[in-house]
């Protein structure tokens, strides 16, 4: 029986998926190396380590029925280190060595028959010339390993700019990959349990601004052919990597009406998080369910909805226009209990439930307008009032 569960990383991912899990009753410890973490303020313990501290890795094991993980950077000898001791990790350590490497991700999707970017390798200087003939440009080049929300990633003209992206990394394995005019971005959340169940939640348009999401909408506004296309695609990689979880299939939808797949994430994702508010069972309740060996829930969606993320922007720490921005009818607001704004970082997200999309899109931009940041200084450390000798 399973009652306590381990999650490696202290995000806001860990966050939402303590929260369900606590919800259905469980334990839930955390394993980051920034104390009072975004999850580890709602778990029941954090231990405060770094991801491949093999001690604690160990003593996550000891304390929890089964693990998993929030975050694919993490290093994979800590989960082959658990699944040696005989410890069930969700998803496995096969699952995250292929995911956690762009360029094993995609020759995977490319032998699944899944359409994918011309892409090549560059692990020396002489692989320009040739991936420069056979992947052409513009192209993007992207550290194979260690890259998130855009980091780690050059849009390039010509081989000069590949060279001055290998020279930039030291050396370090690079994917070049063919820039696609995509005409939207989608994706798909589904979730596998090892009964080989598989399910969907409804495809949704992403939008991002320079590699970071900024806002989903589910349903994704395009036709039933595509929408069975992208599906089948998402539950053929669960099927095919075996995933026990929930995990996510990101695509670009070409001028052509082709669906070529970006990436694969083995955890629940930032495009899924309306599935808190607009479903019954969240992407995080049925990761929940994977792991633990319950039957999954299949996905119904209650309300058409706008997510939105709140990104800091390095002017100050506190949200203002809170009050303002709850005015609107249908609105759930969440926020991560991070600390620090810092410029682009992921601080909290809101979904906004709506009748009709194009509307929604309008009101969820409106209602993020209402909301900046601010630099409060707290009464305790503001200066003494000037005092009037007399
Ligand atoms: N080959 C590409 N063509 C066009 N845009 C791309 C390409 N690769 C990445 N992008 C843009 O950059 C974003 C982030 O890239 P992605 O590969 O998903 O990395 P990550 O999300 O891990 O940072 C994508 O969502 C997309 O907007
Ligand atoms: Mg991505």
């Amino acid at each position: 029986m399973i009652q306590t569960i381990g999650v490696i990383g202290g995000g806001q991912l860990g966050r939402m998926f303590a929260l369900d899990a606590k919800r259905m009753g469980y334990d839930v410890i955390v394993l980051d190396p920034t104390p009072n973490s975004p999850t580890g303020q709602v778990a029941d313990e954090q231990l405060v380590a770094p991801y491949d501290n093999m001690e604690m890795i160990d003593r996550l094991g000891d304390m929890t029925d089964v693990v998993t993980y929030e975050f694919e950077n993490i290093a994979i000898a800590s989960v082959q280190r658990l699944e040696r001791k005989g410890k069930f990790v969700a998803p496995s350590s096969k699952v995250l060595a292929i995911t956690q490497d762009r360029l094993q991700e995609k020759r995977f999707l490319k032998e699944a028959g899944i359409g994918v970017a011309p892409f090549a390798a560059i692990t020396r200087v002489d692989d320009i010339t040739a991936a420069s003939h056979n992947v052409a440009f513009p192209a993007v080049v992207k550290t194979v390993r260690g890259g998130y929300d855009g980091k780690g990633q050059w849009r390039v003209d010509g081989p000069r700019g590949v060279q001055k992206a290998f020279a930039e990394v030291r050396g370090e394995t690079l994917i070049m990959e063919r820039y696609i005019p995509f005409v939207k971005e989608l994706s798909v959340v589904a979730t596998r349990n090892a009964r080989d169940q598989v399910v969907c939640f409804p495809v949704t348009e992403n939008v991002h601004d320079q590699g970071i999401l900024t806002m989903s909408i589910a349903p994704a506004r395009i036709n039933e052919e595509l929408t069975k296309k992208a599906r089948a695609a998402t539950a053929a990689v669960g099927r095919k990597l075996e995933i026990v979880g929930t995990y996510c299939v990101e695509y670009f939808l070409t001028p052509q009406g082709e669906l070529l797949a970006n990436e694969i994430a083995p955890r629940p994702h930032n495009s899924g998080h309306y599935t808190i508010d607009a479903t019954p069972c969240s992407q995080y309740e049925q990761h929940i369910r994977a792991i633990c060996d319950l039957p999954l829930s299949p996905p119904r969606l209650l309300s058409r909805a706008v997510m939105m993320n709140i990104l800091g922007d390095g002017k100050g720490n506190h949200l203002a226009g809170i009050e303002n921005l709850l005015t609107e009818p249908g609105l759930v607001l969440h926020m991560y209990g991070k600390k620090h704004a810092v410029a682009r970082r992921k601080m909290g997200h809101f979904t906004l439930l709506c009748a009709e999309l194009q509307t929604g899109i309008e009101k969820a931009k409106a209602s993020l307008a209402k909301l900046h940041w601010e630099d409060i200084v707290p009464a305790a450390a503001a200066p003494e009032p000037a005092t009037v000798s007399t």
